[in-house]
């Protein structure tokens, strides 16, 4: 009986002195494990008179209620020590200023882009798209700049080898839409063009045009004017005026160049349009018969008009910026300005 009393005070002396819970849990095991303390004294059990076990089994009985209910305890409020500590860790200071979630923003030409697209598509365009590198058939030949033509060298071109080329424009897009044979055609299309120009402030070997195209019927040159009018209107603002000076493009026959009024100046003259009260942005004329024929429409029984501008261009006009370097360079604190 005093052994059992000695192995009591024993076993509560060491959980009392348990620093973790694998301190208890060794414990635990000494005491009650297969070849524990109290499980051995328990083999003692089957010698015993009945009236001895009796007495033996309530002492030890209340020894190991007392010793498991004292691990429950100590094992309890070491738990709760590590949540609490684990919850300080954890703690979530509600005070403090929220993080900026970083949102991207679009890139000033594809605003430009978006802007035009809308416009053209409530004038009833849809929009179509052509390949980057194009035959020579289709970047010139169709579009009646055959070789040797002088337009040829304006646009110094990426050769891929003598047939094919990196589109030096997006006006190929027009010959593979008449060659399909299908009127009317009213359409948009946009995308990337490369000359073999050095990068300076106005010239980039690579930038982005938008190309526009109407066959059909009874075409006019008022309706010419009367479209990018409109559009010059609803990019600009209401206030701008447009005007057409003669110019000439291989493919259109007469040809044009738009020039909007100076939306800094209202046309007084400024720095920004150097003084001219005009700025120039962008090329188009009726389409020129030849052109027709070679893209196997029937010349006398169509007209049209068609139409081509930089993305880039019309971005630095719209943003003032006065590098074009800056639209490639993709600095985030450029970027960040445009929503
Ligand atoms: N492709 C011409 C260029 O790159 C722009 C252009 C002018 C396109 C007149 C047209 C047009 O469709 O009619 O300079």
């Amino acid at each position: 009986m005093i052994n059992i009393e000695e192995l009591k005070e024993k076993a509560i002396d060491s959980i009392n002195n348990a620093k973790s819970l694998k301190d208890l849990e060794d414990i635990r095991v000494n005491y009650f494990g297969k070849k524990g303390e109290i499980t051995s004294l328990m083999q003692h059990f089957k010698d015993m008179a009945t009236e001895d076990r009796k007495k033996f089994g309530q002492i030890i009985n209340d020894a190991k209620k007392s010793i498991d209910d004292l691990i429950k305890e100590r094992c309890d409020s070491f738990n709760s020590l590590v949540l609490n500590e684990k919850l300080k860790k954890e703690s979530i200071d509600v005070s403090l200023p929220a993080k900026k979630i970083g949102l991207g923003h679009l890139h000033p030409c594809t605003i430009v882009f978006n802007d035009v697209k809308n416009i053209f598509e409530k004038m009833g365009y849809s929009v179509v798209t052509g390949p980057e590198i194009e035959f020579d058939e289709y970047n010139f030949e169709k579009l009646n700049i055959e070789k040797g033509h002088p337009a040829r060298d304006e646009q110094d071109t990426f050769y891929i080898n003598e047939k094919v080329l990196l589109r030096t424009q997006t006006s190929p897009v027009q010959a593979r839409v008449m060659e399909k044979g299908k009127l009317p055609i009213c359409i948009i299309s946009a995308g990337r063009v490369f000359r073999s120009d050095s990068v300076d402030a106005t010239h980039s070997p690579t930038f982005h045009q938008i190309e526009g195209l109407v066959v059909d019927e009874n075409i006019s040159f008022t309706d010419l004017k009367g479209t990018l009018t409109t559009f010059a209107k609803s990019f600009f603002g209401e206030g701008i005026k447009t005007r057409f000076r003669p110019h000439h493009f291989p493919f259109t026959e007469p040809s044009a160049e738009m020039d909007v009024s100076c939306f800094k100046c209202g046309g007084k003259g400024c720095r920004f349009c150097k003084n001219e009260g005009w700025i120039e942005i962008l090329g188009c004329g009726m389409v020129n018969p030849r052109v027709y024929e070679l893209c196997g429409l029937d010349k006398d029984k169509c007209q049209g008009f068609a139409f081509g501008m930089g993305i880039e261009r019309l971005a630095l006009l719209k943003y003032e910026i006065d590098d074009m370097r800056l639209l490639y360079e993709n600095d985030v604190r450029f970027l960040n300005q445009f929503d």
